[in-house]
């Protein structure tokens, strides 16, 4: 593969950084996926070659679940198979992202040391047979994947298919959190250095006082298990955290090896769409470029907005730089009740809707569909039917396609608004005896992105600590659980002239899950002007209607799953309920607060009245769509830099639409130099188009 110029900024000094390394090595946008090739016998391997060079696959995945084959028993390792491998993926030009395989432990293993098994919060043991049964505190799991990594990194060093280290896999997918006593020991010693030996301090933060749960020790503490009620919410937060960084320092382990017998390997791991368990933005900053799993289920209504919405924060976790979509289906999986298949074209599509989020690789699970085991009716890029196939030649067409574009790697996405998402306000929101089960993370998000997708906006989705002072919008979607620390820099974000959306139930609870007092939303009170007294979640159907004032007399709407009674301190209201006992209390504020402005909703508005107010804030904030005028379900991102830009449109709707642009367009993907007047999109189409130097 040649390398193309890339506009890459080290994040640290003059060195490019490990990240950098990569994508050079790889040129343009990666093609590839998970490749099993232990499954196959040696002809079958011998085609995979042969096809991934007419695929113009340049990065595979391999031996994640390599473990059982490379020590098939104690200490007997044998390295030989993935030998050939490697050899062979190095002699057709194909960089392996080689897996640390430590992501399911052989049948020895469990049979050896049972106590390795995770056991849930029932209590009950989970068997091997599957696959990820290792408690993440296990000693015995982490001295055996520590030893392999070592191994596999010393065999590996300096080998020439070796571009990057894929640690684990999925970490937390099925295990999200262990129970057992080894995990409860860990827990100990983990609230130990939390809490720094002082019993108190932890009496403190989980208001023990309650129910009498007041520790005298340490040692009396247990994970949250099953319980005759509701656990401790400050131990369920608590446990949660431990959870990820226990989960963290397995990667950790690996990682430091890996990074002492290989320091020029860049290190990744694959993070998984939807997951809470692991906090991408903590655990981003370890990894020398961010990837993502990312399975939308095409029977869904507009399923290309989760996926958007995680991408912008794989982004936003990694800075800005290019992320690799590690893994999706090529069409369907196997794990949902029903598998729908992608439809022709919707691959292609869903694969460029990645890019235009900034990806800079598109990989598949897997290669070639298994023949065997539990993810034989998941599909592959070479299905059973082999390659003759729409799969496969959706496939192959789309790798010569991302191939005929080098220099699009490299580029990036920039936008002027920020969602902000923080994984410790998820796992506080979603704990048990809330006002209301219906204030779910990813369903509020969507809830706000999906409007501003509509308005045509890019979004980055970044963490409360980020800086926010390049955003001419910040939307805060229900951040229950807000430090007071966060809370002052989101306000001084606004004083200094930014304008900020925040919906209900966010800035309830500090770190420990302790109401700030002196009514909601108490540290976000001033900047919002605003004051709560209660709350008022709804009946599962029960609908409110609202209508604008003023200026939005016109709007009319309608509102559910919740409602506050909001006292004015400030503040001015935009809309108000206007229902019985209701009518004229205000639905959505807006507050001039110093050079800026700040909106709250206290309500969940239809999307179209969310669309009006989310419209607004965007044209006082000066934020206009990246393409205007665009019809409903068509998406348009830009990606610049070193003196490139390209225009990625993307249909996702099932009609024809002719877009109309200005001629300062060609077509990147049928290069004539003529410029473009107008851009028909088929059902699922895309156009990739260059701006005229
Ligand atoms: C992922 C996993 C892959 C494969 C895939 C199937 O969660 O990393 O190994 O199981 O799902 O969709």
């Amino acid at each position: 593969m040649n390398a193309v110029p890339r506009d890459v900024t080290p994040v640290s000094g003059t060195a490019p950084s490990l990240g950098d390394r990569l994508w050079r090595r790889l040129g343009g946008v990666a093609f590839g996926g998970d490749y099993n090739p232990e499954q196959w016998p040696a002809e079958t391997r011998a085609e995979d070659l042969r096809l991934m060079a007419e695929a113009r696959v340049n990065l595979v995945t391999v031996g994640v679940f390599g473990w059982a084959r490379v020590e098939p028993a104690r200490g007997a390792y044998d390295f030989s198979f993935f030998d050939q491998v490697l050899d062979d993926l190095h002699a057709h030009g194909i960089t392996a992202d080689l897996a640390t395989m430590t992501a399911s432990p052989p049948p020895w293993l469990a049979h050896e040391h049972p106590e390795i098994l995770p056991v849930t919060a029932d209590g009950t043991v989970l068997g091997p047979g599957g696959r990820q049964h290792f408690c993440p505190s296990s000693p015995v799991y982490r001295e055996r994947a520590a030893l392999l990594a070592e191994r596999l990194a010393e065999h590996y060093r300096g080998h020439p298919a070796l571009g990057m280290w894929h640690v684990g896999n999925e970490y937390g997918c099925h295990i999200p959190a262990c129970y057992c006593d080894v995990s409860a020991d860990d827990f100990r010693r983990w609230l130990r250095e939390r809490y720094a030996d002082d019993v108190e301090a932890l009496n403190d933060a989980w208001s023990t006082d309650f129910w009498s749960q007041r520790y005298a020790s340490f040692d009396h503490i247990r994970p949250p298990r099953v319980a005759p009620t509701y656990p401790n919410p400050a131990q369920q937060l608590d446990y949660l955290r431990f959870s990820n960084e226990a989960l963290r320092a397995c990667f950790d382990l690996e990682a430091g090896i890996l990074r002492r017998v290989t320091p020029d390997v860049p290190i990744t791991t694959n993070f998984l769409m939807g997951l809470k368990a692991v906090d991408v933005f903590d655990w981003a900053p370890r990894l020398d470029v961010v990837a993502v799993d990312s399975y939308p289920d095409p029977h869904d209504e507009r399923p290309h907005l989760l996926p958007g919405l995680v991408y912008d924060t794989m982004r936003g976790a990694g800075g800005g730089d290019p992320w690799i979509l590690m893994e999706q289906a090529p069409s369907a999986v196997n794990w949902r009740a029903r598998n729908a298949i992608k439809q022709p074209g919707q691959m292609r599509l869903w694969s460029w809707q990645a890019i235009a989020h900034g990806a800079d690789a598109i990989l598949y699970f897997q290669w070639r569909q298994s023949r065997g085991g539990a993810e034989k009716f998941h599909s592959g890029m070479v299905p059973h039917a082999g390659a003759d196939s729409r799969v496969y030649r959706e496939i192959a067409a789309l790798g010569k396609e991302l191939a005929s574009v080098p220099d699009l790697a490299g580029t990036r996405v920039r936008n002027q608004v920020a969602i902000l998402l923080d994984w410790n306000s998820w796992w506080a929101l979603e704990l048990d005896s809330h006002p209301s089960d219906g204030v779910r993370q990813e369903d509020r998000l969507l809830d706000h992105y999906g409007p501003l997708f509509d308005l045509g906006v890019g979004v980055d989705v970044v963490p409360p600590s980020a800086d926010l002072s390049g955003y001419a919008l910040v939307v805060v979607p229900n951040l229950y659980l807000l430090s007071s620390e966060d809370a002052r820099r989101v306000t001084a974000y606004v004083s200094g002239g930014g304008a900020l959306v925040v919906s209900f139930f966010s800035g309830i609870v500090d770190e420990h899950d302790r109401v700030h007092l002196g009514g909601y939303p108490a540290p976000l009170r001033e900047v919002l002007g605003v004051r709560v007294e209660e709350f008022s979640p709804a009946a599962e159907h029960e609908t409110f209607p609202v209508r604008g004032y003023g200026a939005l007399a016109d709007l009319e709407g309608v509102a559910d799953l919740w409602r506050e009674d909001l006292q004015l301190a400030g503040a001015e209201p935009e809309m108000a309920f206007d229902s019985q006992g209701w009518a004229g209390r205000p639905a959505v504020t807006r507050h001039e607060y110093g050079e800026g402005t700040a909106r709250y909703l206290s309500t969940r508005l239809d999307a179209a009245t969310m669309r009006a107010i989310l419209g607004r804030a965007l044209a006082e904030a000066g934020v206009t769509p990246v393409v205007a005028g665009l019809p409903a379900g068509v998406q348009a991102s830009v990606r610049d830099g070193a003196g490139r830009r390209f225009l990625i449109l993307l249909n996702h709707t099932g009609d024809k639409h002719d877009i109309t642009l200005p001629r300062e367009w060609t077509d990147a993907l049928a290069p004539s130099g003529e410029g473009i007047d107008v851009v028909t999109l088929p059902p699922s189409g895309v156009a990739v188009l260059r701006a005229v130097q």
